[in-house]
C-alpha cells in the first residue's frame, strides 16, 4: 500500500521481502526515508539494516515488494541513473590492487561522464573538494593498500562524495575513526544535509550519536522496524532494554539536549 507520505518522499519501499535465497531477513517491511532527512537506522548486528540499505540501493532485489525511487521502481532505472541519483557507502568495500588514493576517488565520478563526456576541470574540482572535506588530500599520491582502516574509510567516503547525489546512504561510516575523526565525518554529514538539503540515510552503532545527529531515527529488531520518529521521543530505556536486551539509563545529553544512553552497571549490580 502507498501512503500519502511515501508520495512525498523520494526513497520508499513497501511490503519488503528481502531474502538471501532460502534465509528470510525482513518480511512485508515499510520504509519511507523523509526527504531532506539525516535519517538514522540503529540495531543489533545481524538485525537486517545492511539488507535493508542494499534493498534501498539496488544492490539487492527485494524477493516481493518494490523500492521505489523519484516515483519509479528503482529496478526499472539503468544503473548509471540510479547512481546519478544515489550515493551508497557498503560497509566493507574491497579497492582495486594497487590503486593510487585520487584514482579512487575520481571513479565516483563515472556515473557522469558519458560517451562523449571526457574527463573535466570540473569533476577535477569535484574531487579535490571531496578530498579535502575528508582530509585526505594529502594522501592523493599514496596506493589504497598501504592505508590504515580510518585513512581508508575516509577515502571512500570521498569517492561517494563525488557521486554528487542527492540521496546518500552510509553503511557505518564511521567505524574504524578515531573520536576525531567520527565528529568531523558526522558533522560533514550534517552540513550536507543542513546547507545543501542532502537527504542522508547512515547506519551507526553509537546510540549517543545516533541521537545527537537523526532528524529521524530507525530502530530495527529481527529484520523489522520496531520504532521510528524524533529521538528525542522514540528513545526510552524500555526500548534499548527490548531492542538491545541492555539494561540503561538515559540522560540528558549536556551538549545537545538530546538523549543520552548510559548503560547500567550490571557487574556493580551482581555484586
Ligand atoms: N550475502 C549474504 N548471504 C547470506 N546471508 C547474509 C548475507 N549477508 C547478510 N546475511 C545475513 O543476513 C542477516 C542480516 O545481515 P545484515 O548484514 O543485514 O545485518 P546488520 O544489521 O547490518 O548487522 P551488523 O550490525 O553486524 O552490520 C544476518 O543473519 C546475516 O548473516
Ligand atoms: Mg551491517
Amino acid at each position: 500500500m502507498t501512503t500519502a507520505d511515501d508520495a512525498a518522499s523520494r526513497l520508499h519501499g513497501q511490503g519488503l521481502t528481502l531474502a538471501y535465497e532460502q534465509r528470510v531477513i525482513s518480511q512485508d517491511l515499510a520504509v519511507t526515508i523523509p526527504d531532506n532527512s539525516f535519517t538514522v537506522i540503529v540495531g543489533p548486528n545481524a538485525c537486517g539494516k545492511s539488507t535493508l540499505l542494499r534493498a534501498l540501493s539496488r544492490t539487492l532485489k527485494p524477493a516481493r515488494g518494490h523500492v521505489h525511487l523519484d516515483g519509479r521502481v528503482i529496478g526499472s532505472y539503468p544503473a548509471k541513473e540510479v547512481a546519478r541519483r544515489l550515493g551508497l557507502l557498503p560497509q566493507t568495500s574491497i579497492a582495486p590492487d594497487g590503486i593510487g588514493v585520487a584514482d579512487l576517488v575520481a571513479r565516483g565520478r563515472f556515473p557522469h561522464q558519458g560517451f562523449l563526456r571526457q574527463w573535466s576541470t570540473q569533476d577535477e574540482a569535484v574531487v579535490a573538494e571531496a578530498m579535502e572535506a575528508t582530509g585526505i588530500a594529502d594522501l592523493a599520491d599514496r596506493s589504497v593498500d598501504e592505508l590504515s582502516g580510518g585513512q581508508r574509510q575516509r577515502v571512500w567516503l570521498a569517492m561517494v562524495l563525488t557521486q554528487q547525489t542527492p540521496l546518500l546512504l552510509l553503511d557505518e561510516p564511521t567505524t574504524y575513526l578515531d573520536i576525531a575523526h567520527q565528529m568531523d565525518m558526522l558533522d560533514l554529514c550534517a552540513d550536507l544535509h543542513a546547507e545543501r538539503g542532502h537527504t542522508l540515510v547512515a547506519v551507526l552503532h553509537d546510540l549517543n550519536h545516533a541521537c545527537r545527529y537523526a532528524t529521524h531515527l530507525i530502530v530495527m529488531k529481527e529484520g523489522a522496524i520496531v520504532a521510528e520518529g524524533d529521538p528525542a521521543t522514540v528513545v526510552t530505556a524500555d526500548l534499548v532494554e527490548e531492542v538491545f536486551g541492555l539494561p540503561v539509563r538515559v540522560i540528558d545529553d549536556p551538549e545537545t539536549h538530546t538523549p543520552m544512553i548510559v548503560p547500567v552497571n550490571r557487574r556493580a549490580a551482581a555484586r
